[in-house]
């Protein structure tokens, strides 16, 4: 089977990151086209940097990466450096990139790539999904390229950012309802998800022992990673999010879901961001997306580890 063809939109971001490592790793299964960066847990000039440390990390600094959109579509720019650390990878632990930033802008690639593409292209987002709003709405026709979009975002219990929203869709719950309400062929990992999939001590030495220069990396900056998160959430380690749909692409059979009708509360300023889910849909509202429910968090650290050691 030919590579899947793929798109990464993130915000770099210590997940993003791990998941950029899991995506270069796995090049039968991707033909990564380009990597879009948006404003998400750190503004975007750090974003669009960090995605290139990643690649020099990873030597895969033929993949382009591209910079989006600087702030959500309507409200103002909320970051987590409270989780990422200041640089959006902890506190300078990979150097300045050399690799050119593109000089197109990001929504720019999407449309190119998806109104040209012969074969549909799969769009994994990581981060607040401004790049991909923006997209749709200057050029609606962009659904004909994409084969399936897989987000990381949203929660059917408990947000991370307030009681209600997860941060993704918080940032920008107007690009979410633009996307989610866009008929696109949807799955979502959301909080439940990716709570199950913790970095115990064990699953982080085992990425340490690779005794490479990516596995100490990731080791690095996945420990001090989620402490706020494993707290605030009373969880028996830090969560792994972005990760998560990378490896739902390379191993579906870790997960299982089912289809829900999604929608996006835009509007109550205590749910602002919250996924409404319908597990029972209705004619009149059909299902929409794929909600995931459940991992296998054993299956998807090995799978991480066992390509890492490819870098
Ligand atoms: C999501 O928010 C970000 O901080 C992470 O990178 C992940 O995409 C989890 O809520
Ligand atoms: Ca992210």
């Amino acid at each position: 089977m030919s590579p899947r063809r793929l798109i990464i939109d993130c915000d770099p971001g210590v997940d993003d990151a791990i998941a950029l490592l899991l995506a270069f790793a796995s090049p039968a299964e991707f033909d990564l086209l380009g990597i879009t960066t948006v404003a998400g847990n750190v503004p975007l000039a750090l974003t669009a940097a960090n995605a290139r440390r990643i690649c020099h990390l990873a030597q895969r600094t033929d993949v382009p990466v591209y910079a989006g959109c600087p702030r959500p579509l309507l409200r103002s720019l909320t970051t987590a450096e409270d989780i990422h650390g200041s640089t959006g990878l902890g506190e300078g632990l990979l150097p300045e990139p050399t690799m050119p930033l593109q000089d197109q802008h990001a929504v720019a690639f999407l449309i190119e790539q998806l109104t040209t593409a012969a074969t549909p292209i799969t769009l994994a987002t990581l981060g607040p999904l401004t790049n991909l709003a923006v997209a749709l709405i200057q050029c609606p026709e962009i659904a004909r390229g994409i084969d399936q979009v897989v987000m990381m975002g949203g929660a059917l219990g408990p947000g991370n950012i307030t009681p209600a929203a997860e941060f993704n869709l918080y940032v920008d719950p107007h690009a979410a309802k633009v996307v989610v309400d866009a008929g696109l062929p949807l799955t979502m990992i959301g909080l439940d998800v990716t709570h199950q999939v913790v970095t115990t001590p064990d699953r982080l030495a085992a990425l340490e022992n690779l005794g490479t220069p990516v596995g100490k990396t990731a080791a690095d900056l996945l420990r001090p990673y989620g402490q706020i998160d494993c707290d605030r959430h009373d969880l028996a380690a830090p969560p792994l999010h972005d990760p998560c749909v990378i490896a739902y692409l390379l191993r579906p059979d870790l997960f299982t879901g089912r289809a829900m009708r999604l929608a996006i509360e835009t509007e109550g300023s205590l749910c602002i961001g919250r996924t409404v889910a319908n597990a029972y849909p209705i004619p009149a509202t059909p299902a929409n997306a794929t909600v995931i429910e459940t991992a296998d968090a054993a299956g998807i650290y090995d799978l991480l580890t066992e390509r890492l050691g490819k870098l």
